[in-house]
């Protein structure tokens, strides 16, 4: 999302500059493929701090956190890893789109418990994972539930900000947050 935001900024700049045509035909083959590309991913859309706050309450109340290893997929801009690290988590989040990973870096750059990572959350082993975190859509939460969910360890505990993992049973259901435990 960020990207998209930056390159329309630039390209928009650019139609205002009094450039060549055949300079700024070469402007728009260049940026309109790196828009389409931004679109691709979930945008950078941040869960509501009263929510996170609400999931954090829950998990210090019902979960034994200290030291525990907590994993946001796509972690946008690491507000998420913060809370988490507040409460004695070691949290690492993975984030596709490189400017908004060097956002999350900026942010969390003074917090040793948090590792940021540019990568594709879908290649990542989530065996060594307690609490999997995930403010996906619709769409990417019908594949978690396909293909992360049953190969997640026993006690895992899977934290869905607004959607539902599609066939799961909910273990608990909070103020806009859904939690899965793996049997
Ligand atoms: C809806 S935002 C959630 C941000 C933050 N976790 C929160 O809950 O406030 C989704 C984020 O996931 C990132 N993302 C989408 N697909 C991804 C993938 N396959 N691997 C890593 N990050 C991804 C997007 O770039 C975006 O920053």
């Amino acid at each position: 999302m960020l990207e998209i935001l930056c390159l329309l900024g630039v390209f928009i700049c650019l139609l205002f500059m009094p450039l060549p045509p055949l300079l700024l035909f070469l402007v728009a083959v260049c940026t309109l493929p790196a828009i389409y590309m931004a679109a691709q991913n979930a945008p950078f859309l941040p869960f509501p701090r009263k929510n996170l706050q609400a999931i954090f309450c829950y998990l210090q109340e019902n979960h034994k956190l200290k030291d525990k290893h907590f994993v946001d997929l796509g972690c946008g801009d690491g507000r998420v890893l913060q809370l988490a690290s507040q409460a004695q988590l070691k949290a690492s989040g993975y984030e596709i789109s490189f400017l908004t990973y060097l956002l999350a870096k900026f942010v969390t750059r003074k917090d040793p418990n948090i590792s940021i990572f540019l990568q594709d959350f879908w290649k990542v082993d989530f065996q060594q994972c307690d609490i999997i975190y995930t403010f996906a859509q619709k769409k990417p939460m019908l594949k978690f539930a396909k293909e992360v969910w049953p190969n997640l360890k026993s006690q895992t505990v899977v934290i869905s900000a607004a959607f539902r993992m599609h066939g799961v049973k909910p273990d608990h259901i909070g103020d806009g947050y859904f939690v899965y435990i793996k049997p």
